[in-house]
């Protein structure tokens, strides 16, 4: 079953279905440029390599500054940006970080600093939909395979981070329990256990959450001061079209979504520091972007790819230093 799947969601894809990941299934409705709706999957150290790579390049080009700036565009409800702040270790301290989302009740559940795990309790459903549990459950449950060594480390961090809380988490809209259910990953709680968290005092107080719009990258930051822009697994709802109420995704055509892009790449160009980087998604093509369009854009506008977890689709591009 999962490898009929995984070939459904090839092309065209099945849009209620994020093939190489599982996260919190968030949604809210948008109705606005052609999006219906905003899908706000995300999980704690989701894509831990770029997550890594970010760290280490932060690491090395910006520890002598006074300030460090990072802005996660399309941050979802929160998750990845405190994700990216307890891996930063001691050059947290002197980095702020913004997340904005385009989704006005991702930003709310963000500013609530509040999160549940969950954990699927039958293993069966997970198996025959050829899907692994949420990726972040072995920070908060026990794991049938021990857990790596960056896993213990990102555990740690976690529990330095956040404390469990027996306080409920709001219950999620209708349609995302609708799209919880077409993948098999309904909030029920014969299904699934559960673990609250809430941040604890004094810790992130140096991420900010706003809502906001990557076309409208101008209007968030200033020009010139961003060291790191990160814009993961978002693309898809801007240069994908979703047919079917959401259960078939194309990529838009060239002429439609090359000014999109155009658009996010000059802006973002504009809003980074001299070394600044412009990270995506890891496998954003899976998700129906195309990303050689993508690149043939970032190439024009003064980008230039420097890593990628996977070598066909680089998703980190540093500013060069001319704008060609
Ligand atoms: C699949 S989630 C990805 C969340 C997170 N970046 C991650 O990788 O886990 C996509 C997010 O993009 C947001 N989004 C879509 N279009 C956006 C836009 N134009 N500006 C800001 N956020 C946007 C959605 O609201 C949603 O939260």
């Amino acid at each position: 079953m999962g490898k009929i799947k995984n070939i459904l969601c090839k092309t065209p894809q099945l849009a209620s279905d994020t093939v190489c990941f599982r996260g919190h299934t968030h949604s809210e409705k948008y109705s606005k440029d052609g999006i219906e709706y905003l899908r706000e999957e995300t999980a704690f150290v989701r894509e831990p390599d770029t997550l890594e790579f970010i760290k280490n390049y932060v690491d090395e080009n910006f520890s002598k500054k006074p300030k460090i700036s990072i802005v996660i565009g399309a941050c979802s409800t929160g998750e990845e940006v405190h994700s990216l702040n307890m891996l930063l270790g001691d050059n947290a301290k002197k980095t702020d970080i913004i997340g904005f989302d385009l989704g006005k009740k991702a930003i709310e559940d963000a500013k609530s600093l509040k999160f549940t795990i969950k954990n699927p309790k039958n293993q069966k459903r997970e198996k025959l939909f050829g899907y692994s549990a949420h990726k972040d459950c072995y920070l908060a449950f026990p794991t049938e395979k021990p857990l790596t060594e960056k896993q213990e480390a990102y555990k740690k961090a976690f529990n330095e981070m956040f404390e469990e809380t027996n306080i409920e988490q709001p219950q999620k809209g209708l349609l995302a329990k609708f799209c919880s259910y077409i993948l098999g990953n309904s909030k029920d709680s014969e299904e699934y256990e559960y673990k609250n968290f809430k941040l604890k005092d004094g810790q992130s107080n140096n991420c900010k959450f706003l809502q906001g719009d990557i076309q409208k990258l101008d209007k968030i930051v200033p020009e010139g001061q961003t060291d790191v822009l990160m814009f993961r697994n978002a693309l898809y709802h801007l240069l994908a079209v979703d047919k079917m109420n959401g259960f078939l995704r194309l990529p838009k055509e060239e002429k439609e979504s090359k000014p999109i892009m155009e658009k996010i790449a000059q802006q973002a160009y504009k809003a980074l520091d001299e070394n600044g980087i412009l990270v995506f998604g890891e496998q954003e093509s899976e998700q129906m972007t195309d990303w050689s369009l993508v690149s043939k854009v970032l190439l024009k506008n003064g980008f230039e790819p420097i890593w990628g977890k996977d070598k066909d689709s680089l998703n980190v591009w540093k500013k060069t230093s001319k704008n060609t």
